[in-house]
């Protein structure tokens, strides 16, 4: 048995889901959202208006283009902007532009989950600027981290947009920024954006809209393991469910069994009982204000240099250096 597991679990993605499915409470990571489907979805996402967040940090960097690009500007030899988290580039298009205009020499290099974020977001790049330097790379946050300390030779920025930093809890973000920080040196920048706290019904309808979208989005990761490992989710069969606390500022997708079943999953070897009204914790979404971003940043070695915020107070982008 326990040899046969360890051949069937032979990546990420199948150690993940097994390990998830096989815990009481049962989970599945959010980073399993993306594939084709998914980042259709979330492009949908973003066009909601209900999902306030893309539309905030659009205004932010549209309206503060100049002061950030500064902030941003390049040295004698150049430099290198990596974004984690790429994904479609919409928001970023605005500073590569103010770049491009304003006689930067640099390399772009956009680094997504997902693979065919990263091919369409270097399409559309080379159609749309075909003067500009991309360097893209498929990769996960933690997997990548290692091979930023490769670039000391030059100034560098370092951006997470989308508040994609939410998606971890706050030990694993202080790991994470820890992380950033080793690769940084004294001259470099990071430049996150963190979603901020709100009215509670605010953050609730972005992560629960009425089209079902983002329900559509959690239960990709169920139709997702149906093609890639031979499952047989019955992905109608589960509801969505979204939790906001006000107190920790995190908000929490679920989806729920709505009747028992049984699941078998044949690339993993793998049965999976559902009780009525069981649970998968699918995603958080952390909100933030400044007190938790300053609490982040001193933990994981980072001071904040500036931050920039919308006419609404709604979201906040962060540039930060190493202490
Ligand atoms: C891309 C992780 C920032 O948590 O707000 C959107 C993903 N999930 N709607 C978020 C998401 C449901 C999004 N991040």
């Amino acid at each position: 048995m326990a040899t046969t597991t360890a051949k069937l679990l032979d990546t990420p993605f199948r150690k993940e889901v097994f390990d998830g499915l096989s815990a009481y409470p049962k989970y599945l990571s959010s980073k399993y959202f993306y594939d084709k489907k998914g980042d259709r979805l979330f492009q949908d996402i973003m066009a909601m208006p209900e999902y306030y967040l893309t539309g905030c940090e659009f205004q932010i960097l549209s309206s503060h283009t100049g002061t950030i690009g500064e902030l941003f500007r390049d040295r004698e030899n150049g430099l290198d902007l990596i974004e984690l988290g790429a994904g479609d580039g919409k928001k970023t298009k605005v500073l590569l532009k103010y770049m491009a205009e304003n006689n930067f020499n640099f390399v772009y290099k956009p680094i997504d989950i997902s693979e065919n974020a990263v091919e369409m977001l270097s399409e559309n790049l080379a159609n749309e600027m075909p003067a500009l330097t991309v360097d893209a790379e498929v990769g996960e946050y933690f997997e990548v981290l290692e091979r930023l300390k490769g670039f000391n030779k030059r100034k560098k920025v370092i951006m997470v947009l989308g508040s994609n930093i939410g998606n971890l809890k706050h030990p694993k973000a202080i790991e994470f920024l820890t992380k950033l920080k080793d690769a940084m040196l004294p001259d470099d920048l990071l430049f996150m954006g963190f979603d901020q706290k709100k009215n509670p019904q605010t953050i609730l309808d972005a992560y629960n809209d009425e089209a079902g979208i983002t329900a559509a989005f959690n239960k990709n990761v169920l139709t997702r393991i149906n093609r890639e490992l031979d499952g047989n989710f019955e992905v109608e069969k589960f509801k969505h469910w979204e939790m906001y606390n006000p107190e920790t500022g995190t908000a929490k997708s679920f989806l729920v069994a709505t009747e028992a079943m049984q699941v078998t999953i044949e690339k993993l070897g793998l049965t999976v009982n559902f009780e009525q009204w069981e649970t998968i914790h699918t995603e958080i979404s952390q909100k933030y204000d400044d007190k938790i971003v300053h609490w982040l940043a001193e933990q994981s070695g980072l001071e904040i240099e500036t931050s920039f915020t919308d006419e609404m107070d709604y979201y906040k982008n962060y540039a930060f250096r190493k202490v």
